[in-house]
This record gives C-alpha cells, sequence and structure tokens, in this order.
C-alpha cells in the first residue's frame, strides 16, 4: 500500500508554524508523507488564525472549496486545527459535515491518532453500501473535536522536521494572561503556561547537536515567561543565560515581548549576551495615552518610553520593532497623529500594522466598531509610510559596512540568496554555491531599499573569524 499523502496550510503567529513543524513530525513517524500539492493529498489539514477576520475568511473560501472537491472525493480527509478549531469548533462540529477533525491548539498530542481515525471512518464510508445515510453518521461521529489535550511544546519533538537547517522556534510557554481588550489569543490558546528551564535546555540542546546555530524563543509574551512557575526562580533572563552556554548555538533571539515585562534583569542580560539577537520585538499598539488605556494594554507612552531608555543605555545598539492597532474604537484622528510621532520618536526599525478588526467575544467587539474602513485604510498608509521612511533611512546608513549574514535560501530574484543580520535585517546578495545555506557569511552592504538591503558576498572564511555586526562595522 502507498504511503498516505498530507497537505498542511498554515496561517498565523510563528507559534502556528511550530505546531505545524509538530503536527508534521507526528504524521511522518506515522509513515505519512508530504504531497506534491494540496490536489495530490489524501490529508488537507488547515492550521489557522482568528487574530483578524481576514485571517479567518481565508479559511473559510478555502473550506468552500474543500466541501466541493469532497463531493467528488468522499475520501478525502479535511481537517481545521489551531485557533479557528478552537474557536468555532461548534460551528464547525455542527455546521461543516465535510470537516474531518477539529483539533485546538492545546490537543496536537496525538494527531496522528486523529486523523488515522478520521482516515478509517471515511474509507468505511466511502465503501458502505449506503453512503447517504451513512455519511452522516459516520462523518458525524468521525469528528473529532478536542481542547485541553496535550499540548505541542508537551511532546518530545522530533529535532530533524524543521523548515532550515541551521534556524529553529522553540517554544517556551503558551496561552496568554493579558487583558487586551481587542484580543483574541487569550481565547484561543488559553492560559499562561510555561515550560521548564530544563526541558527547554535539553530541547535546544539536540537541535543544536542537529546543527542548528539559531534559536528564536516563542511565547505570546515571551518576556513574562517563568511567571506561573513560582518558586523556581525561572525568568527570561535567566533562561538566556543557560542557553547561551550551549559552545555550538550562535544567535539566540526571543518574540514576543509586552512592554510591562521589559524587567532590569532582562536588560541586562541583552546587554551582556553577545549570542543574543540585537533586535526586540516590543509591540507598542498605539501612541496614545487614551487609546493604550482603552486597550488595557497597562502602559502610557511615557512609561514605554522610559522602559526603553533604560534598554538604550545599556545595549544602544538593539534596535526595536513594534506592532500598531489603527482604528481602534474611539480613536481620533489626533490620537492617530500621536501614534505617528511617537513612531518616529522611538524610531523603530519595523513596524506591523493592522487595522483594527472586531472579535466577537472580546471586550472591544461591545464598542462601536467607529472608525470608517476608508479612514482605517488611510491611517494605515500614512503609518506604513512613515515606517518605510524610518527602515530605508535605517538602511541606507548601512551601506558600506560588513554584516554577518546567516544565510537563509533563495531570494525572489534569481541568482540571490538572502539571510538575515544579528538586526534581523534582509539581506539580497548574488550567490550561486548552495553550501552556502544555512552558513554565516560576511556581506557588504551596497544598496538600501524600503525592506532590506543588497549587498555583496565578501570572501567566506571571514565569516569564520566572528561576528561582524553592522552597528560597530567599520565604513569599508
Ligand atoms: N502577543 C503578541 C502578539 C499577538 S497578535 C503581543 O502581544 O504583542 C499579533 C498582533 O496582532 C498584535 O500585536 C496586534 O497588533 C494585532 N492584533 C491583535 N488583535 C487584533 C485585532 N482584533 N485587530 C487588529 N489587530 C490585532
Ligand atoms: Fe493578545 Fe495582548 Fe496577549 Fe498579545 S499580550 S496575545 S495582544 S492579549
Ligand atoms: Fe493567530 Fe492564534 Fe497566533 S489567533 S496570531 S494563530 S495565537
Amino acid at each position: 500500500m502507498t504511503a498516505p499523502k498530507y497537505h498542511l496550510t498554515s496561517y498565523g503567529c510563528q507559534m502556528n508554524k511550530l505546531d505545524s513543524e509538530l503536527v508534521e513530525s507526528r504524521l511522518r513517524q506515522r509513515g505519512y508523507v508530504a504531497a506534491a500539492s494540496e490536489t495530490d493529498a489524501d490529508v488537507v489539514l488547515i492550521n489557522t488564525c482568528s487574530v483578524r477576520q481576514h485571517a479567518e475568511d481565508r479559511v473559510w473560501s478555502k473550506l468552500g472549496k474543500l466541501r466541493i472537491r469532497k463531493r467528488g472525493e468522499p475520501q478525502l480527509v479535511v481537517g481545521v486545527l489551531g485557533c479557528m478549531a478552537q474557536e468555532h469548533k461548534r460551528y464547525l462540529v455542527s455546521r461543516m459535515p465535510h470537516v474531518d477533525l477539529v483539533v485546538g491548539p492545546s490537543a496536537f498530542g496525538d494527531i496522528d491518532d486523529t486523523v488515522e481515525k478520521a482516515r478509517a471512518k471515511n474509507q468505511q464510508l466511502a465503501t458502505g453500501r449506503d453512503p447517504a445515510r451513512t455519511k452522516h453518521e459516520v462523518v458525524g461521529a468521525g469528528v473529532v473535536a478536542v481542547d485541553q489535550g496535550v499540548s505541542g511544546d508537551l511532546i518530545r519533538r522530533d529535532v530533524r522536521v524543521r523548515p532550515h537547517r541551521s534556524q529553529a522556534f522553540v517554544s517556551v510557554m503558551r496561552g496568554c494572561n493579558m487583558p487586551c481588550t481587542y484580543c483574541i489569543v487569550p481565547t484561543t490558546r488559553g492560559d499562561e503556561v510555561s515550560r521548564p528551564i530544563a526541558d527547554i535546555v535539553e530541547e535546544a540542546q539536540r537541535l543544536c547537536d542537529d546543527g542548528v546555530t539559531e534559536i528564536t524563543l516563542l511565547g505570546q509574551t515571551v518576556n513574562a515567561y517563568g511567571r506561573d512557575l513560582t518558586g523556581q526562580g525561572a525568568t527570561l533572563a535567566r533562561l538566556l543565560r543557560e542557553l547561551h552556554g550551549i559552545p555550538a548555538l550562535r544567535r539566540l533571539a526571543f518574540i514576543t515581548s509586552h512592554p510591562n515585562f521589559l524587567s532590569a534583569e532582562l536588560v541586562d542580560a541583552i546587554a551582556e549576551l553577545p549570542k543574543v539577537a540585537r533586535y526586540l520585538h516590543l509591540p507598542a499598539q498605539s501612541g496614545s495615552n487614551p487609546v493604550l488605556k482603552a486597550m488595557r494594554r497597562g502602559y502610557t507612552v511615557e512609561r514605554y518610553l522610559a522602559r526603553i531608555e533604560q534598554l538604550r543605555q545599556k545595549a544602544p545598539d538593539v534596535e526595536l520593532h513594534s506592532d500598531f492597532i489603527v482604528g481602534y474604537p474611539g480613536e481620533t484622528a489626533a490620537d492617530f497623529d500621536q501614534t505617528v510621532a511617537f513612531l518616529r520618536t522611538v524610531g523603530f526599525a519595523q513596524s506591523y500594522v493592522f487595522k483594527y478588526s472586531p472579535r466577537p467575544g472580546t471586550i472591544a467587539a461591545e464598542l462601536p466598531d467607529d472608525v470608517p474602513d476608508a479612514e482605517k485604510e488611510r491611517r494605515n498608509a500614512v503609518l506604513l509610510a512613515a515606517q518605510e521612511e524610518l527602515t530605508l533611512a535605517k538602511n541606507r546608513a548601512l551601506v558600506g559596512t560588513t554584516a554577518e549574514v546567516l544565510v537563509e535560501g533563495d531570494s525572489k530574484v534569481a541568482g540571490r540568496f538572502s539571510g538575515r543580520t544579528a538586526h534581523h535585517r534582509l539581506v539580497h546578495f548574488a550567490a550561486t554555491d548552495r553550501e552556502l545555506f544555512g552558513q554565516y557569511v560576511p556581506v557588504r552592504v551596497t544598496e538600501a531599499l524600503a525592506h532590506s538591503c543588497v549587498g555583496e558576498l565578501l570572501a567566506h572564511d571571514a565569516a569564520q573569524e566572528g561576528r561582524a555586526d553592522p552597528a560597530e562595522a567599520q565604513r569599508a
């Protein structure tokens, strides 16, 4: 019998991407192989995101197409995984009979069993004598809606299943306990649960033994890591120090940080540990105090600025990245102007900008969504343009300097590779030797673009001599 083929599409944040890797590793251990395309797959899985309506709409439309496909292929197994599975499980189970499995983010531990069960049911149904009747019963019974089972990050991970030779994500905590009024994540992912330091270090060590040199730690509020592990002294700063001791590790990043937990201890760790990435993703969401208060973010503009001032004093080379929401209920044009000014004051190196999207069940969804879409669109464009201006200026300042780039793979432009600096800047350069993938190479920046830099590869063994840091690099 030929091996069953799966196809998995992932939406959403890095945690979802990591969960997808765990799901894939489970399926492969079970003898499944990746299909060349979705149409070629026996099992179609979608790992979903609920953070904005647009993310959900893409999945609803995909499910519509799969419903049609399944009419001709009743054996096809369709699975909805992740945040929408958690958020819409009732609807998916009761109204979408073509969906065979609905698996929330805390139930990936036995995903392979779940898929097997659904496949067995569908095969039974396809060979049954009374398909119409059986379909309802069998598929109904075959739907597996699970939540709060075994979390993906508690599975002993198969470190070989990962998209990059040198890079890996490691989940340090799941869930979120913050009260942000607009956000669905605490509902879909549940309460904060931190993993013990020893487990994380063990996983990181196994990854590094297998060739990983860059690890990015993941948590929705990653710098609040450990606060639920009372009495263990587990903090992100301590975790960074422990991981820093792994000799093969060269870069250590962590996302996403919350301004309220940028402690002096963490600032010291960032300043003192040379392997720690030179960027901090510290979403501000808004630059207006009334909006921050309405969002229940727990800080003011002044407090945010004070916190980053401490960071800048001790680690002046660290760049800041942010997320912003525009068009939150009640956000006035004047509030928005303050956000633009704030973005410039901080001088973020990169920002994601999102139009506010009401999420049913959240506190903000009770408020009138009173900023018209055209105005949200305008604010979105203005803020992005302000950020692009800043990013371009920062990229221009790099022209002529040499940066150490971890080569990630082919660039969109043929004949070029792309990689990232310790500051997470994307750099493209002409190269053909695919042996460079996963290696650290020196690249001299020759051109600045709005979202990336172009450079030229310098003699390769220079990379082994140590880290070239763009902020410290000498002008050539
Ligand atoms: N835990 C992270 C990110 C969570 S979701 C943090 O707190 O920073 C990623 C981003 O999506 C958020 O930072 C926020 O900018 C955006 N976001 C969350 N809910 C949203 C909503 N309802 N509408 C628009 N953007 C939203
Ligand atoms: Fe959502 Fe706020 Fe938690 Fe981030 S910190 S995941 S924005 S509730
Ligand atoms: Fe989306 Fe869930 Fe991540 S809602 S942003 S996939 S935690």
